[in-house]
């Protein structure tokens, strides 16, 4: 290459990158925008790049509701003041936590990241805060739960996500609104009147402070939640914008949700969080597909529930994760661990199962995304695509027998092999009709030759390296 032309190009992709960053800037000054979010459309794309290759999460949620083990909204349904519920708070002593367990776990389920409730609506908190004395060190356990899993999550290489909620049961200056314990309470009016949801905003301010300066680099927030409207609590109760303004300032590499209520803006959340529900397709705005995570329980409940049985199956669970990839989504799958500290076992048997399939087929998913629209979807079948690797993968949700059509594939791939055991899968096409067969497959199209009986996985994948 002549010195003026790699001159001429090098200019060239300069103005080129300067240029589209100039589109970006623009295109994120919505005109509801405050000053001070300043971020790029590409620079948030950059900051979301380890999140979106995860793909795959844990929650924990764990409290003094975890005693009660009937549903971590069990003061709201059983309306129990504060004296009531205290007597969680002075039992409580998880003498079998093991937070190095607990990390180890969630890495060999094959998931990146881990999201635990700091403080659930309740109001307790695992860690040693100073705004309250409603926290573990003063609980029988008479220590930090926190700042140990956070430590050990780091040791096995997993990212670190606090839930944090905004609604809080116990403090004195919460007011009082339709989802309160005591909104039946017969002088709600007058007990409203002592109290100051101003203090409660610096509350929420203080506690973040500590979680986003004590801990270390914090990956995601996950804040629960709003909901606006009659004897609700939104933006204006929480100062969602003053609130986040925080986080960013503290934290400027953390991914944020989407329960703010800021959601009509364009900067107050980072992705969408579809809770208990699988999307049809790929959530978007206006056309545009947009980050989501999926948080998902093992059975309904997310604090531990002793006498809950619609546990999801392996083989469902595994699916679950396998349908969000295709749609171009995350999973945050729940575990609720009990008052001792323990997962339970149907917990862990699940958490095993999922990390037996991962160990062998994670290629589908870590780094994956929704698959090209030219590749048609086979019957029982989920794609997800690597757009760096151009790989494509089939996973065979039923097993057919021998012949897997592919519709409009012939071309579009130049190898197939068993994701399990990398082993070869030969292909044909143009087939004619003969003795022994039925059909003519379009010109197009391709069949691969499958093994008569199913691999030994949960749900087998095919990969297709493409041309
Ligand atoms: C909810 C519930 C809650 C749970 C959360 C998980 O909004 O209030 O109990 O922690 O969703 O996303």
């Amino acid at each position: 290459m002549g010195k003026t032309h790699f001159i001429r190009k090098i200019a060239f992709s300069i103005l080129l990158a300067s240029s589209l960053h100039h589109v970006d800037a623009q295109e994120s000054r919505s005109p509801d925008s405050p000053a001070w979010p300043r971020e790029t459309e590409s620079q948030k794309n950059q900051r979301m790049e380890w999140w979106r290759d995860a793909r795959f999460g844990m929650f924990i949620h764990w409290g003094l509701y975890s005693a009660a083990a009937r549903h971590e909204w069990v003061q709201n349904r059983e309306k129990m003041n504060g004296e009531e519920y205290r007597k969680y708070f002075e039992i409580f002593n998880p003498d079998l936590y093991d937070p190095i367990a607990w990390a180890k776990k969630a890495r060999q389920a094959g998931m990146k990241y881990v999201v635990i409730t700091t403080k659930h609506h309740e109001g307790f908190c695992l860690w040693d805060s100073k705004y309250t004395e409603f926290k573990a060190t003063k609980t029988p356990a008479g220590k930090d739960l926190l700042k140990p899993l956070v430590n050990a999550l780091r040791a096995e290489g997993i990212k670190v996500g606090f839930y944090y909620s905004l609604i809080d049961w116990n403090h004195p200056h919460f007011t009082i609104d339709r989802n309160h314990p005591l909104r039946e309470e017969k002088n709600v009016a007058s007990l409203n009147q002592q109290r100051d949801m101003k203090k409660y905003q610096q509350y929420l301010k203080d506690q973040v402070t500590e979680l986003l300066t004590q801990f270390g680099k914090i990956d995601e927030l996950f804040f629960d939640y709003s909901y606006p409207g009659v004897n609700g609590k939104g933006r204006d109760d929480w100062d969602s914008e003053g609130l986040l303004k925080l986080v960013r300032k503290l934290q400027p590499g953390i991914i944020v949700n989407d329960r703010l209520d800021l959601s009509e803006t364009s900067w107050g959340w980072d992705y969408k969080t579809p809770e208990q529900f699988m999307p049809a397709s790929w959530p978007s705005i206006s056309g545009k597909n947009i980050p989501w995570e999926t948080c998902q329980t093992f059975s309904g409940s997310w604090g531990y529930n002793r006498d809950e049985y619609s546990w999801k199956s392996e083989k469902q669970l595994i699916a679950m994760l396998i349908e969000t990839v295709s749609k171009g989504g995350n999973l945050l799958l729940n575990v609720g661990p009990t008052a001792r500290g323990l997962f339970e076992e149907k917990a862990d048997e699940r958490l095993t199962a999922i990390g037996n399939w991962m160990k062998l087929n994670n290629r589908s998913i870590y780094g994956c995304t929704q698959a090209p629209a030219i590749f048609a979807k086979p019957d029982n079948c989920l794609l997800t695509y690597n757009p760096v690797t151009k790989r494509l993968y089939i996973h065979v949700l039923s097993w057919p027998f021998k012949s897997l059509h592919l519709k409009d594939y012939k071309g579009k791939f130049k190898y197939a092999q068993l994701l399990n055991d990398g082993s070869e899968i030969k292909f044909k096409s143009d087939i004619k009709p003969g003795s022994h067969t039925t059909e003519t497959t379009g010109e197009n199209d391709v069949i691969l030759e499958l093994p008569v009986r199913s691999p030994e996985v949960e749900i087998p994948v095919i990969e297709l390296i493409l041309n």
